[in-house]
């Protein structure tokens, strides 16, 4: 693979707790993970990105880390993390991983430290400890996870934490934080690993002065970016991918200038409806974002935070919103998993890369049923059991069988599994050319091999149509309204998201066509 392989690389995300269990304890583990790698190779993964692996408490499934430079021990060793790196670069797959600059973890050497150390020390002074107002916080910041950004610790304090509680905020303006984090870079990439996913990679400069919450996209932090570019150009073509959550899509590209991060997910395309002129408008914002600053856009439709696909765009309301996230809103399943068909057609025909998050080439719904007591992310409990949270896409996945685990571990599943799942499971799909598992490789196969990196040019169509084509001659149409419309004249349909009637698009369908002529 080239130097520039991420420019359109097929990423699967891999949220390794809840992706394949080696060792029969019910949690997903690296053992899990290098049995499956002929799965993700067959499925056509250019690279894997890896939620955090790291020694973690899990107050927020491994995003609270204790420490940087190791593995947890329920997902596996260092040493094995290593032979997984290796063994994924021998079947031709990059490695990412995510590094949380934002918060460490509460039982972090350093955060214990603090702790002890007392106010006014050099330890404290990696954090951000404050003298309260009274009996109240310092400011009336609130956390992203909802209650006060701020916990009083013994001693009368006060420390920062723009999430969970167990999820304390380091201080970047410390040249202490900053030297840390560089070698911790190093340290991955020593190692081997290709790319480096940045958690909440817009919030880390804080503004405690201005009278609003203000910690977002802060200049500042564009400075932290270009120390750690330096570093990873010193080891070659590593790559830095942040996530950066901005509505302002002028202040997003900053942090794509060629000294800043290579790429960062796309998260407008991700948010908006199932609806032809909001995605066109998405794409067009997003080309017109990029192409002049030449970094490569990239195109998710789902991660570990939002619901899933299939679910989502079954609902009434198919934008996602963080605000509002509409978690157990009824979901028309057939309709949406069309749609999701459509859209992955529709994503990974764009310029750019586009990302594969787990289960989603399996057409996994949302779970909406999971009881209260084994719900584990913090906004379920910050939110006092008010808003379900993000456990719904994190369900094992269903590799084989016809019951729970469905071959994902020997042992009982951290989060339950439908037994419904029996008809989605790895195995069954792929005997069914139909499948989701089969559009995706079949999808992922074709674009590796004729989607090209050449420009997208819009074709006519009428409205409610999307269609264009690639440098390369690959056309995509996808059909958003009711009625079927007749495809553009072609040579050759390559492939379509479902069965074409006659020779027309029908309703929520999406197809790659060759042009004639
Ligand atoms: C974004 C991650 O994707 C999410 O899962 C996590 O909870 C927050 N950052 C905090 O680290």
């Amino acid at each position: 693979m080239s130097e520039t392989w991420w420019r359109g690389a097929a990423i699967y995300q891999v949220y390794l707790r809840s992706f394949a269990d080696g060792n029969g304890d019910g949690i997903g583990d690296l053992a899990g993970l290098r049995s499956r790698l002929s799965y993700l190779a067959d499925l056509g993964a250019d690279a894997i990105w890896l939620n955090p692996w790291y020694p973690s408490p899990m107050a927020d499934g491994g995003y609270d880390v204790a420490d940087y430079r190791d593995i947890e021990p329920s997902f596996g060793t260092l040493a094995e993390a290593e032979k997984f790196i290796q063994e994924a670069h021998a079947v031709g797959i990059k490695t990412i991983i995510d590094i949380v600059p934002n918060h460490g973890s509460d039982q972090q050497e350093w955060f214990l430290q603090a702790l002890a150390a007392g106010p006014g020390s050099r330890e404290r002074a990696r954090f951000w400890f404050a003298e309260g107002r009274g009996d109240l916080p310092p400011n009336d910041w609130q956390s992203i996870f909802g209650g006060p950004a701020w916990t009083r610790v013994a001693d009368g304090q006060w420390y920062l934490h723009l999430f969970a509680p167990e999820q304390p905020d380091f201080n970047w303006t410390n040249p202490e934080v900053v030297e840390e984090f560089h070698d911790v870079l190093r340290f991955w990439f020593e190692r081997g690993v290709d790319g480096i996913r940045i958690d909440s990679a817009a919030v880390l400069i804080k503004d405690f002065d201005s009278v609003e919450e203000s910690y977002t996209d802060h200049d500042a932090v564009h400075e932290i970016y270009r120390g750690w570019r330096r570093i990873a150009d010193e080891y070659g073509d590593r790559i830095l991918i942040g996530e950066v959550w901005l509505p302002d899509q002028e202040r997003f590209a900053l942090y794509l200038r060629p000294d800043e991060m290579h790429t960062a997910f796309n998260f407008d395309f991700m948010a908006r409806p199932w609806a032809a002129g909001e995605l066109r408008a998405s794409i067009d914002l997003t080309l017109e974002t990029h192409l002049p600053i030449g970094a490569p856009p990239t195109w998710v439709l789902s991660n570990h935070d939002v619901p899933r696909p299939v679910t989502k765009y079954g609902r009434a309301v198919t934008s996602f919103d963080h605000g509002e996230r509409r978690d157990g809103m009824p979901s028309d399943l057939a309709l949406g998993e069309r749609r999701a068909r459509a859209a992955a057609l529709l994503a990974m025909a764009l310029p750019g890369s586009v990302y594969v998050y787990q289960g989603e080439e399996l057409g996994l719904p949302e779970v909406d049923d999971i009881p209260g007591e084994l719900r584990q992310d913090p906004i379920w409990r910050r939110s006092k059991h008010t808003v379900p949270g993000r456990d719904g896409c994190r369900v094992p996945l269903p590799w084989s069988g016809e019951e729970p685990p469905f071959g994902y571990s020997t042992g009982e599943p951290w989060l339950p599994q439908p037994a419904s799942w029996k008809e989605l499971t790895a195995e069954a799909q792929s005997a069914d050319p139909n499948s989701m598992l089969c559009l995706y490789r079949t999808a992922l196969r074709i674009r590796r091999a004729e989607l090209g990196d050449g420009a997208l040019r819009w074709l006519e169509a009428p409205s409610g149509v999307l269609a264009f084509t690639r440098e390369s001659g690959l056309a995509c149409v996808v059909n958003f309204n009711a009625d079927p419309v007749a495809l553009p004249p072609h040579e050759k349909v390559l492939l379509t998201s479902g069965p074409l009637e006659g020779d027309a698009l029908p309703s929520d369908t999406a197809a790659w066509i060759r042009l004639s002529g």
